[in-house]
C-alpha cells in the first residue's frame, strides 16, 4: 500500500489535499452548523436530541459527535414523505426516493445549493478516477427517482465532460451508442457492465476494442476479483464510487486512479464514523464495522449519524489527504448465516471468480431445511466451458473453494450461459426462499 503525497495539481479541489488539521477544522465548524440546523428545523432531531439530553452547543470537538443520537432508515420512513426536511418545501429544488422494496420508500430532498454540492463531489470523484474536461461520459445508471443517473450526470457536466444520458436498460442500444459515440468513460453498476460485455460479444464486437478507458462503478457491492474481470474484459480502468440517497447519492466517496486502494471519502461534506453494528459503540479507524455518516453542509435534509448498514473500515488517506474506506464487504442485512457461519455475497463472488470456467453472473438461493439455512449457488459457465462435463467439474471446484475459504458446505449448480436474469441496475444476488419454505 503506498502512502505517497499527492501532487498538488492532481485534485479537483484544494481541500482534497489539505492538511489533516485544516480538514478537521472545517469539519468542526461545519458540524456545529449542521447539528444546529437539524435541531432547529427538523422536529425529529429536536425530539431525538432532547430525549438524549444533548444540545447542539454540546458539540465542541469531533469526538463529541458520539454523544448525539443515531438516525436510521426507520426514522426516515416514519417521517415519510417530507418530515425530515429542514427547509420549506418551496426551497426544495429536487426530490429523489429509494425504491422501497421493503416497506415505504424513503424520500430525500435537495436545495439548489445541495445540488451544487452534489455536482461538485461527483466531479471530484470523476476527476479522481481519471476523468478530465472534454471527455465523453456514458451514464447508464438509471435516471429517475434513483440518484444514480442524475447524480452522475450533473457531476460529469460540472467537470466539463460531454454527457450521454442513456440511463439503464435497452442493452442492445447501449452497445450501439458506445460503438457510435465512442465515450471515454462509463458510469454504471458493475453487474450491468458485465451484461454490456455479453452484449458486445453477442453483437460480434470485442469489448476490448471499444473506446471505453475508464469505468466508474458503484451502487452495489463488488470485489477486487470483479475489478480484474472487468478490466480484462474491456481493457479499462475500473474504479469504485460509493454513495447513498440518504447522504446525497453517488459521490460520497470514490477511488483515485493513482492508487486504486479504497475510496476517498469527501470528508469536508460527509463526516464518517464506523461503529459496532450491535452496540453502536464507535470503533477506531482500521476496525471493521458499520459505516455512519453525518452531513456537514446539506441544507434540505441534514442527516445526523445516519446508520448505513454498510460494513467497512476507515483507513488513512493516500492519493488524497481525506480518509479512505475499504471496499464495502456487504450490508449487514445481506449477511447470511449458514451452519453457523456468517457469509456475505462478496465472499462467494471472490470464490466464483477464482474458477476459470465461471462467469460473474450468479445468484445465491437461501432455503430452510428444518431449522437449518441452506445455501445454493447458481452460477453461469463461460461459453467456452459450457459443456456438461466442464460444468460438473466447475461446480465441484467452486464448492471446494467455498468449503476451504469460507468454511461452509454449499450446493452449486453451474448453468449454461445466459440463464441467470440480468438486471439493468443493482443486481439482486440473494434470493431468500426461507419464508415460503
Ligand atoms: O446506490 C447511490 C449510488 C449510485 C452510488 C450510483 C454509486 C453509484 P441507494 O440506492 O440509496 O444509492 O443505495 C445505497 O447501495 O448503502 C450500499 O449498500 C450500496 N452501495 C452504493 N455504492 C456502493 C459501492 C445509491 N460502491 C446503497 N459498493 C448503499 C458497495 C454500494 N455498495
Amino acid at each position: 500500500m503506498s502512502h505517497k503525497r499527492p501532487a498538488a495539481a492532481n485534485a479537483f479541489e484544494a481541500i482534497e489535499i489539505a492538511s489533516r488539521d485544516e480538514i478537521a477544522s472545517v469539519q468542526r465548524q461545519r458540524l456545529k452548523w449542521s447539528l444546529r440546523h437539524a435541531y432547529e428545523h427538523v422536529p425529529h432531531y429536536r425530539k431525538a436530541f432532547d430525549e438524549r439530553g444533548v444540545r447542539p452547543e454540546d458539540f465542541r470537538e469531533l469526538a463529541d459527535l458520539a454523544k448525539f443520537p443515531f438516525t436510521t432508515k426507520k426514522d426516515l420512513r416514519d417521517n415519510y414523505p417530507f418530515g425530515m426536511f429542514a427547509v420549506p418545501r418551496t426551497e426544495v429544488a429536487r426530490v429523489h426516493a429509494s425504491s422501497g422494496t421493503t416497506g415505504r420508500p424513503t424520500v430525500v430532498g435537495y436545495t439548489k445549493n445541495d445540488i451544487e454540492t452534489w455536482a461538485n463531489v461527483v466531479a471530484r470523484s470523476i476527476w479522481g478516477a481519471g476523468g478530465r474536461p472534454g471527455m465523453m461520459v456514458h451514464v447508464a445508471y438509471g435516471y429517475g427517482l434513483f440518484t444514480g443517473g442524475l447524480g452522475a450526470h450533473y457531476g460529469a457536466e460540472r467537470l466539463g465532460c460531454t454527457v450521454v444520458p442513456v440511463s439503464g436498460g435497452m442493452t442492445e442500444r447501449q452497445v450501439q451508442v458506445i460503438n457510435d459515440f465512442k465515450p471515454d468513460i462509463i458510469m454504471v453498476t458493475p453487474s450491468y457492465m458485465l451484461a454490456l460485455v455479453d452484449q458486445f460479444r453477442a453483437a460480434g464486437f470485442d469489448p476490448r476494442a471499444s473506446s471505453l478507458k475508464i469505468g466508474i462503478f458503484g451502487a452495489e457491492p463488488w470485489t477486487n476479483a470483479m475489478r480484474q474481470e472487468i478490466e480484462q474484459a474491456v481493457q479499462m480502468q475500473a474504479l469504485d464510487i460509493y454513495g447513498l440517497s440518504e447522504v446525497i447519492g453517488p459521490g460520497v466517496a470514490c477511488e483515485c486512479l493513482e492508487t486504486k486502494d479504497g475510496l476517498h471519502i469527501w470528508e469536508d461534506h460527509f463526516y464518517p464514523e464506523v461503529v459496532n453494528p450491535d452496540t453502536g459503540a464507535p470503533l477506531q479507524d482500521g476496525e471493521i464495522g458499520e459505516l455512519v455518516f453525518t452531513s456537514l453542509t446539506k441544507e434540505a435534509m441534514p442527516v445526523i449519524r445516519y446508520r448505513t448498514r454498510d460494513l467497512t473500515r476507515l483507513l488513512p488517506g493516500t492519493a488524497r489527504s481525506m480518509r479512505r474506506m475499504e471496499k464495502i464487504t456487504g450490508r449487514s442485512d445481506d449477511m447470511m448465516i449458514a451452519r453457523g457461519v456468517n457469509i456475505f455475497p462478496t465472499q462467494i463472488e471472490e470464490q466464483i471468480l477464482r474458477c476459470e470456467g465461471l462467469a460473474a453472473h450468479y445468484e445465491i438461493e437461501l432455503t430452510r431445511e428444518g431449522r437449518m439455512d441452506e445455501l445454493r449457488i447458481l452460477v453461469e459457465a463461460k461459453p467456452e466451458h459450457a459443456d456438461e462435463a466442464s460444468r460438473v467439474a466447475q461446480a465441484d471446484l467452486l464448492a471446494r473453494h467455498i468449503k476451504n475459504m469460507i468454511g461452509v458446505t454449499v450446493a452449486v449448480t453451474v448453468t449454461t450461459p445466459g440463464t441467470i436474469a440480468r438486471s439493468a441496475g443493482k443486481a439482486a444476488r440473494v434470493i431468500d426462499r426461507r419464508r415460503r419454505c
